[in-house]
């Protein structure tokens, strides 16, 4: 059992001397094969030197996962502010992240690029010589996004390194929104969390498969799929479960799991009878509603507000599984999300984690 220490940075002072310094600390820990878990404005991710093979063990013992689940690697394209998309991705290939990219997929990738980072936007393309199998579970594409988050930039300018970063949490458990949820699952296992306070989307990126034509969405996340269609030229197709197995090994699972069972109900009259009989069974049910529902369970004790739109629910869900599984709850109950952009991906979140 290793120290995990916590340093907090105000994500909108980065350039303050004690942040710089906390950065160069980070930085260090990360050069040298540590465990760092900082903010992204999606997720918390486990991050490490995505370079270094053994650095990149760490992270599949640290959060138990299983192998052959490949992880992102996060970068900065410092060459996006001065020459664009296109040196973004030239600057990826000399420094071995990435591999070569056919023509068409080069195009697509520079407009997405252009479109979404730094932001919620993981794209698949071919690795790089330099990322070792360890972080792509064998495979050969490689994951990448540049983060939009100050801490993370941040973190990736110190260390000098891209950093290998899947969510902070343990494998299939709800992925963490907040330092407290990295420490409730991790620590003890890592060596450090920067402490940049909520994250702003809270649900994770969108991980588009560039090695197909048309680009597949292998997660929905914070990118939404209506953008990404529209950006790409071509519909981006599928979802993981149509993808098969080997696609998306970590995909396909029980995923993003509270401990109390989770189920999911299609309208307000289901929810209220799920709710009764619950209740009538002596369970400790708990409750996820948005605002505008409350008012039908003001009786009801253990109760999250998801807030008052698909933008509050997603930065309010993985809070509130952990909130009614810390509070006893034995089941939670939800109403079914539907409609387009950050919707389809509360609605596939939803899905995994009520999955046994
Ligand atoms: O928002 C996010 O994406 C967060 C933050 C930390 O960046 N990261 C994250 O990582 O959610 P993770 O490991 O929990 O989920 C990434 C998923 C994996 O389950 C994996 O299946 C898929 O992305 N993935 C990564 N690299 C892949 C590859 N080369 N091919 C196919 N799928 C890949
Ligand atoms: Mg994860």
């Amino acid at each position: 059992m290793m120290k995990t220490r916590v340093i907090a940075i105000d994500p909108a002072r980065v350039d303050a001397p004690e942040a710089r310094a906390a950065l160069a600390e980070a930085g260090r820990v990360i050069a040298a094969g540590g465990l760092v878990a900082f903010p992204t404005e999606t997720v918390y991710g486990l991050g490490a030197n995505a370079l270094d093979a053994a650095a990149a063990a760490r992270i599949f013992e640290a959060k138990r996962r299983a192998l052959n689940d490949p992880l992102i690697v996060h970068v900065r394209a410092a060459e996006l502010a001065g020459g664009g998309p296109n040196a973004a991705l030239e600057g990826l290939r000399a420094s071995g992240v990435i591999g070569d990219l056919p023509g068409p997929m080069a195009a697509r990738a520079g407009a997405l690029i252009q479109a979404f980072w730094p932001g919620p936007l993981t794209l698949v393309v071919p690795r790089g010589a330099r990322i070792p199998l360890t972080v792509t579970s064998g495979g050969d594409t490689v994951g990448i996004r540049m983060p939009g988050h100050p801490i993370a930039l941040g973190l990736l300018a110190a260390s000098g390194v891209p950093i290998a970063a899947p969510s902070a949490n343990l494998f299939g458990h709800v992925s963490p929104t907040a330092a407290d949820h990295v420490l409730a699952d991790l620590d003890g296992r890592i060596d450090l969390v920067l402490d940049g306070g909520p994250t702003a989307i809270g649900v994770e990126s969108t991980v588009l498969d560039l090695t197909e034509d048309p680009p597949r969405i292998l997660r929905p996340g914070g990118a939404p799929r209506e953008a990404i269609t529209a950006i790409a030229g071509r519909q981006a197709t599928g979802d993981a479960e149509a993808a098969g197995p080997l696609h998306a090994p970590g995909l396909l699972d029980k995923h993003y799991a509270p401990r109390a069972p989770l189920r999911v109900l299609p309208d307000l009259n289901a929810l209220r009878s799920a709710y009764a009989a619950a209740r009538a069974n002596g369970h400790r049910a708990g409750l996820l509603l948005a605002e505008a529902d409350r008012g039908a369970f003001s009786e009801a004790e253990l109760v999250f507000s998801l807030g008052d739109d698909a933008a509050d629910m997603a930065r309010r869900l993985y809070a509130g599984l952990r909130a009614l599984d810390d509070a006893g709850a034995d089941c939670i109950l939800v109403l079914a999300v539907r409609g387009p952009g950050l919707a389809e991906a509360i609605a596939d979140r939803l899905k995994r984690a009520a999955r046994r």
